[in-house]
């Protein structure tokens, strides 16, 4: 927005009256492009992006969508929200990056229709004037895709991972965000609060961030746990007990 000098209209969180609010409002403008991240980073929560495109379909404007925490993730074969909503056709640009659900690497992509992406080759500064990603991070990057095409194990242990991992926490007692993605949001409410467990917890030998203003809503602390494929049962067993023994220890669950 800033390199093209765009005007910005910011509508509420997958808020779709709020959206259609913002289209009318910048009907008067010469082209119009909705922005909207595939799955929300803090609560896990995903767009509904058939709605967006019907929108964008009925105000004449493009759909850009940041498929970072979707993609590998969300829709039946991990083929991001596009594929969840059956919106294949209807979103003219994707972004994702491969330091999320493909391996935690360095780098990202942009795709999208070709005209575009031709365009972005010739008038993108970032991309013109950076760096490449190098090359064995493109390599295992490719061959990342490639085991995703050939079996949708590593998907459909990640989804199992999820739902033990929520229905396990859930059952002990945490109050956890309903997530539609590998995000679980597990909350706290109180900003020291979340701090103090990120500690304690990292004391049982289990990682994760306590997040809270301004990264998040004032009230609104959490310990945000990603969960992967990678995981064992023995791994999550390991994180619920440390977050049961901490939980209890601060007062958190009975
Ligand atoms: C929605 C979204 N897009 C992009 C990124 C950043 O990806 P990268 O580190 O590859 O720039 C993040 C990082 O957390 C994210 O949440």
């Amino acid at each position: 927005m800033r390199l093209c000098k765009a005007q910005r209209f910011r509508y509420a969180n997958a808020d779709m009256a709020d959206l259609e609010e913002k289209l009318k409002e910048a009907q008067a403008c010469r082209f119009r492009i909705i922005v909207t991240d595939g799955v929300f980073s803090m609560d896990g929560n995903v767009a509904p992006m058939d709605k967006i495109c019907a929108l964008a379909e009925k105000y004449d404007a493009l759909v850009m969508v940041d498929e970072s925490h979707s993609a590998g993730v969300v829709g039946p074969t991990g083929h991001g929200v596009a594929e969840q909503f059956n919106c294949y056709g209807r979103i003219d640009i994707f972004t994702g990056t491969l330091g999320k659900a493909f391996g935690g690497a360095v780098g990202g992509f942009t795709t999208g229709r070709k005209e575009i992406i031709d365009m972005l080759r010739q008038r993108s500064r970032p991309y013109l004037f950076s760096n490449s990603i190098p090359p064995m991070v493109a390599g295992a990057a490719l061959e990342t895709f490639r085991i995703l095409k050939e079996s949708n194990a590593l998907h459909d242990k990640l989804q199992a991972n999820v739902n033990y991992f929520r229905d396990k926490m859930l059952a002990a007692g945490f109050d956890i965000k309903p997530t539609q993605s590998a995000i679980c949001a597990v909350m706290l409410y109180d900003a020291p609060l979340s701090q103090k467990f990120a500690a304690q917890m990292a004391q049982e030998g289990i990682f994760v961030t306590g997040f809270y203003y301004p990264v998040v809503p004032k009230g609104q602390a959490r310990i945000r746990v990603q969960l992967s494929a990678a995981h064992e049962k023995s791994h999550l067993d390991k994180a619920i007990a440390a977050f049961i023994k901490v939980g209890k220890e601060l007062g958190v669950i009975k």
